[in-house]
């Protein structure tokens, strides 16, 4: 099992820049101008809980962050900030240039949200919801049965759009409180969990619409399911007790793993002892995993177990290099939420 790390741990640091040069510095510059979602020191406190603990960071046009972290990490109270439907105890959220406690409504346009529990409208029906929200958002008539139109097809409302919001499915529901928060097809998306209760088909379907608009647009979004990073991410945050604890791409992440450069061979001759030569070695049900020495040892182990093999003349009927895991990452730096209390 993944030794656990316990309170006293360091965050872990994730260096998504290499060494400063010109060229990063210039790039460095342009992002803090680019940056639609721009975080600093955010802080929320409830009675003595700091639920939100100094969270900052930035989100740039053409990125999709992807926000993870145990039950009660902070995730949507952050989100909520964001979107300025809580005020922060401390700190700052820019969206667009526009603070979103100084100027609410020009942030607040910037943004479609999809909250955590979406609100009810329980005697509209699909239609008339999508039509208040396109109204609220101010878009005119033609605007807005365009823009209708195009929400129901990226979403699949076509089936229920006579069917009052009330009596949906959970993934129906969900699906319609999407449909909203893209309406106004806006700048900048915080998306609360947006694939929970979908079946796989919609999951899929709805990360693939999120890695498409992340082309474009500035886009949070939380999940529990750790292959969403891999499906719509381009950078992926663990917060925990309200605190960041990792921040990186979702390679840079899995690379965290102690799985990350192992490489597992089977071959008939093999031993452990000759192995060993190379590194730390698992026996695993009929195969062998060998484990670089540190991190400086990942690129040259699978040449060297190459050339062990044919020195050796074992004969290999399988051999694959280990590109870590991120549950097992999400599980070393966050402690399970039972333990918490
Ligand atoms: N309005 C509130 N009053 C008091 N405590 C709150 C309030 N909102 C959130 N909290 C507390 O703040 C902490 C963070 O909650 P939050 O909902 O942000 O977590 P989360 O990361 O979204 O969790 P989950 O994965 O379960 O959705 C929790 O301990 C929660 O109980
Ligand atoms: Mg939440």
């Amino acid at each position: 099992m993944a030794p656990m790390i316990g309170d006293n741990a360091p965050p872990v640091e994730v260096r998504c820049r290499a060494p400063d040069s010109g060229r990063n510095r210039k790039r460095a510059a342009a992002s803090v101008i680019n940056a639609m979602i721009k975080i600093e020191n955010l802080v929320k406190t409830f009675g003595a809980k700091r639920a939100v603990d100094g969270v900052s960071f930035n989100v740039e046009r053409g990125e999709v962050l992807g926000f993870l972290g145990p039950n009660g990490a902070g995730k949507s109270t952050t989100m909520r900030m964001i979107t300025g439907f809580m005020p922060p105890t401390s700190g700052r959220v820019t969206i667009g240039g526009h603070d979103v406690a100084e100027s609410p409504l020009e942030a607040k346009r910037l943004i479609g949200y999809l909250p955590e529990n979406a609100p009810s409208y329980s005697d509209m029906t699909v239609l008339g919801f999508l039509k208040f929200a396109a109204e609220l958002r101010g878009l005119a008539r033609e605007a807005r049965k365009k823009a209708v139109e195009r929400v129901v097809g990226l979403c699949h409302l076509d089936s229920v759009l006579h069917q009052s919001v009330d009596t949906l499915s959970k993934g129906y529901k969900h699906r319609t409180s999407l449909a909203q928060a893209l309406i106004h097809d806006p700048e900048v998306l915080v998306l609360d969990e947006p694939t929970d209760g979908l079946d796989p088909n919609q999951k899929h379907e709805v990360r693939e619409l999120i890695h498409r608009l992340g082309k474009s647009k500035a886009i949070v979004f939380s999940t529990h399911i750790l292959e969403e990073v891999d499906a719509a991410c381009t950078r992926a945050i663990i917060i925990d007790r309200g605190r960041i604890v990792a921040n990186g791409t979702p390679a840079e992440l899995r690379a965290m793993s102690g799985l990350a450069g192992a490489v597992t061979l089977q071959a008939q001759g093999a031993t452990a002892e000759k192995l060993s030569a190379l590194g730390r070695v698992e026996p695993l049900n009929g195969a062998f995993r060998i484990y670089p020495r540190d991190k400086s040892a990942v690129a040259a182990l699978a040449q060297q177990v190459i050339e062990l093999v044919n020195r050796e003349g074992w004969k290999v009927e399988g051999m694959y290099s280990e590109r870590g895991e991120l549950d097992e990452v999400f599980r070393r730096i966050t402690l399970p939420d039972t333990v918490k209390a």
